[in-house]
């Protein structure tokens, strides 16, 4: 028989960007440890708006680990205590009955809180728009092998790409640092063929918008491969490195329009 749980949350509570926020204690019973971590949330929140409440405001999208979207700290851990898993595909079996558990959103200066549990990722979106495309023409689908590429530079293209850019790496680095989130960004595209022709730009181009939104620099705590969910590797940072500092060299540097 499925066993059920008693919990407490503390949960924090902001009302909008420019408020102050704190955490909030609730009690819920009966959770099912079948049941996701968000739909443990969404319990809570039917709770709140059945006693007239305001539910807690969380993102979520695919709940498929696929996104990204479900951010949220818990008990100190982005994305809680299970290795290389989302938020939505954390299981209410890996806590116990009677426990506490503490709810934040990701903390971090250039992810400004906007409600709740929900926090402004665009400074995402704009390192990925100042270089994370190609400009060769893409047309229609062609034949998977039109270009051969090495078995294991294909694998590694792959291991970065699995980035889903939920920002759990800048949420527990000390440094607020997005290099492990910008070096997969940039080791997918730049370690391909249909990359190369402006990996320099984009290399430089990616770093600098990274640094102007305000993200700290990285002091290898590693960190933010211990909580990534998709176990993006600190070597991408190590490639990201190296791609920067050939950039540099060439002085290839030309803004991308
Ligand atoms: S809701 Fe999409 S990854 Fe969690």
């Amino acid at each position: 028989m499925e066993k059920t749980m008693q919990l407490t949350l503390k949960v924090w509570r902001q009302k909008d960007a420019t408020s102050d926020g704190s955490f909030e204690e609730y009690q819920l019973d009966n959770i099912s440890e079948g049941s996701s971590f968000l739909e443990m949330m969404d319990i809570l929140s039917e709770k709140l708006v059945a006693e007239g409440r305001e539910p807690v405001a969380f993102d979520h999208d695919c709940r498929e680990g696929i996104c990204g979207m479900c951010s949220m700290t818990i008990d100190g851990i982005p994305h809680g205590p299970e290795n290389a898993t989302t938020t939505c595909q954390l299981h209410m079996r890996h806590f116990h009955d009677g426990q506490t558990i503490t709810i934040e959103p990701w903390r971090a200066k250039p992810f400004p809180v906007v409600k709740d549990l929900v926090v402004d990722r665009s400074a995402f979106d704009r390192i990925i728009q100042s270089g994370g495309f190609i400009t060769g023409r893409a047309g229609s689908a062609v034949d998977a092998n039109a270009i051969p590429i090495e078995k294991q530079t294909a694998d590694h293209a792959m291991d970065a790409a699995a980035c889903i850019g939920c920002g759990a790496c800048v949420a527990v680095c000390p440094n607020a640092s997005a290099m492990l989130f910008t070096s997969a960004k940039l080791t997918h595209m730049n370690s391909l063929p249909q990359g190369r022709a402006e990996k320099d730009r984009r290399t430089l181009a990616m770093v600098s918008t990274m640094d102007g939104e305000g993200f700290g620099g990285c002091t290898n705590t590693g960190e933010c491969q211990a909580v990534c969910p998709k176990s993006i590797s600190l070597d991408m940072i190590a490639q990201l490195n190296r791609d920067y500092t050939v950039a540099q060299t060439k002085n290839f540097f030309q803004p991308v329009l």
